[in-house]
């Protein structure tokens, strides 16, 4: 049974990963909706937050009916992310997390990031900085190292507990590989069953079905799982996992109609929490994903994703559940 804070998570728990200019909170509501157990906003600059950047600072909505949810951090500099930290604890998110994983080269080349892994004497102040000005748990995301010849993540973790961090997140990619490849386990894995390790262990990279996330709990004895990119355009996602972890069965996957009316709902959740076009031309993204599957689609796909606005788009979707309503998904939608 997981335990991060005062917060409990139950047997077996599946997170959202928190992804840049995706999981907002039109997005998290959908996850929500599905049973991810625990959710993470975008991450936010410190900089721009006490910068008083807009898009930073609206960054930190958030809503009761999401929690538990966590917001994220990161930065270089011990002061901004102290100052930081103190603006998140001011909004009471269940959990602050710091990103020590992005791999993005303007992020890194400050040192911010998964840059951090190559700077521990900077982490480990800008972690005791954050956990001592913070009132709620603080955890951690990073990845297994810098690159292939370099894999700190175990040093990391010890250095990120004797700070006081409440959990670790582990995407199993180093730097280097970016998104490229396969996730490795092996030494998320090791990092878990490594008896100096007392803090819980997420790990994270490359699930994409309940079976596949049951094997990751199995063999490396992970305390939660967290998932990015798969549920994208497929929030049942979660759905699908939790049925699957209880009862080792794959639920068949959403029909069209049932994709129109989660389309839908998250079109509605979009406009509602974005202004201007942005809540439709963030939508775009998605709508692709929900009927990646559906075969003949390309013409109506191309009307949904330039549709101006949400009468238009309600059309097409009209459309979809008239004219393709009936056809049988055979496919998960990966
Ligand atoms: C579009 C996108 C944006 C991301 N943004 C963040 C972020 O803001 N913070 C973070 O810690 N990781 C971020 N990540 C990494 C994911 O959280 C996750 O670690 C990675 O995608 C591996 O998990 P997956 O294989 O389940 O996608 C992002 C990934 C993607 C694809």
């Amino acid at each position: 049974m997981l335990k991060i804070g005062n917060t409990e998570f139950g047997d077996k728990p599946v997170f959202l990963a928190p992804m840049e200019d995706v999981t907002d909170p039109s997005f998290r509501y959908m996850c929500k909706k599905f049973g991810a157990d625990l959710m993470f906003s975008e991450f936010i600059s410190s900089d721009g937050l006490i910068r008083d950047a807009r898009k930073s600072l609206q960054k930190l909505e958030l809503f009761d009916y999401e929690r538990p949810v966590g917001i994220q951090i990161y930065g270089h500099i011990p002061e901004a992310m102290e100052k930081a930290a103190d603006m998140v604890n001011s909004v009471k998110p269940d959990l602050l997390d710091l990103n020590y994983g992005c791999p993005v080269r303007k992020i890194v080349a400050r040192g911010a990031g998964s840059g951090m892994m190559q700077n521990l004497p900077l982490m480990e102040e800008i972690t005791k900085r954050v956990v001592n000005i913070s009132n709620i748990p603080v955890t951690a995301k990073t990845r297994l190292g810098w690159d292939e010849s370099y894999k700190n993540v175990l040093e990391v973790a010890k250095l990120l507990q004797n700070c006081g961090i409440h959990a670790l997140t582990i995407h199993g990619r180093t730097r280097a590989q970016m998104y490229k490849g396969e996730a490795d386990w092996t030494l998320i894995g090791e990092v878990k069953n490594n008896p100096d390790i007392k803090i819980p262990i997420i790990g994270n990279g490359d699930i994409t079905s309940g079976e596949i996330a049951y094997h990751r709990f199995e063999q490396y004895g992970v305390d939660a799982i967290m998932i990015g990119r798969a549920a994208i355009g497929k929030p049942w996602i979660f759905k699908e996992v939790k049925h699957y972890l209880k009862t080792k069965e794959t639920l068949p996957p959403p029909g069209v109609i049932e994709r129109v009316e989660f389309a839908r709902e998250h079109l509605h959740k979009s406009v509602e929490f974005k202004e201007g076009m942005r809540g439709i031309y963030e939508m775009r993204r998605h709508f692709a994903l929900y009927f990646k599957s559906i075969p003949n689609f390309r013409e109506t796909r191309l009307r949904l994703l330039t549709a101006q606005n949400v009468e238009e788009i309600e059309q097409v979707l009209d459309f979809i559940e008239t004219e393709f309503g009936g056809v049988e998904l055979v496919t998960q939608n990966l």
